[in-house]
């Protein structure tokens, strides 16, 4: 059985770590469990605002990591300095703006053209090889190969929202998305444009010669239509899989903690 490549981006516990500033939950565990666990990659992004991954923690995960490190990161100078020193074993190239929650939309390649070719031969001059994280269409796979880019990551980001406005309770919910409050039959029609346009991009990108990869708000319900497109090689998931650790380790956590309170 040929298995897609699973990246296991590990940001998460470094928000958590950092909503209370303290050294717990540890990240090289979390490094050291993934890998473990059937992980093919570690991803982790720098951002500018170093909101939860810090620079430490990026040179103790290439330090003692045994799995490729995917190291995402924006066009900033000063990131790209750090990251070109570092030579994770790729970087993939985000856009990042102060105020999002996370990353919302790919990288715009044609109004940065200039900056994301530097960029990228910068990254290239270290031997780093370069994903950019792009919305899928064939004129982002067209403009991706132009630039220099060896792959790139799809961005699901809408799917996996029209997905979950389909297919679960989010409508009903406070974090409904409201830009997509639309009528079932007109959820299913666009989810269906979603997926058509991925597969298309997919298929497209490979012809070019580049490597696919494909990431953001997957998880165990949606990831079935991702496993499914041949051309796609990898996948890149966060928040489902720290989420769903929750669940899965609460009982132990809590029978642990009530042993320690026997007297
Ligand atoms: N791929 C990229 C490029 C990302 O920026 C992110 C989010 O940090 C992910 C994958 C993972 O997204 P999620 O946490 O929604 O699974």
């Amino acid at each position: 059985m040929k298995t897609i490549k699973l990246g296991v981006n590990i940001d998460h516990i470094a928000v958590l770590r950092e909503a209370r500033e303290v050294n717990d939950p540890d990240i090289l565990q979390a490094l050291y469990v993934a890998c473990e666990s059937g992980a093919d990659q570690i991803t982790i992004h720098l951002r500018e605002d170093r909101r939860h991954i810090q620079d430490s923690d990026v040179e103790n995960i290439l330090h003692f990591s045994k799995l490729p490190v995917n190291l995402e990161c924006s066009i900033n100078k000063e990131i790209l300095n750090i990251i070109s020193n570092l030579k994770p074993h790729r970087a993939t190239l985000v856009p990042e703006k102060r105020e999002e929650v996370t990353t919302e939309g790919g990288l715009d390649v044609f109004h940065y053209e200039n900056e994301i070719a530097y960029a990228i031969e910068q990254l290239h001059d270290s031997l780093i090889p370069v994903s950019l994280f792009v919305d899928p269409s064939i004129e982002a796979m067209e403009q991706s190969k132009k630039l220099g880019a060896e792959m790139v990551e799809l961005h699901t980001g809408l799917f996996s929202n029209l997905f979950n406005m389909l297919h679960s309770s989010l409508p009903y919910s406070n974090h409904s998305i409201k830009e997509l409050e639309f009528p079932r039959y007109e959820l299913s029609e666009r989810l269906e444009d979603a997926l058509h346009q991925i597969k298309l991009s997919a298929q497209y990108a490979k012809k070019l010669g580049l490597e696919v990869a494909a990431g953001h708000g997957l998880n165990y319900h949606n990831i079935d239509e991702m496993v499914h497109i041949s051309e796609i090689t990898e996948l890149n998931i966060g928040q489902s899989i720290i989420a769903r650790s929750v669940f899965t380790g609460l009982s132990q956590a809590v029978q642990e903690m009530k042993k320690l309170t026997a007297r």
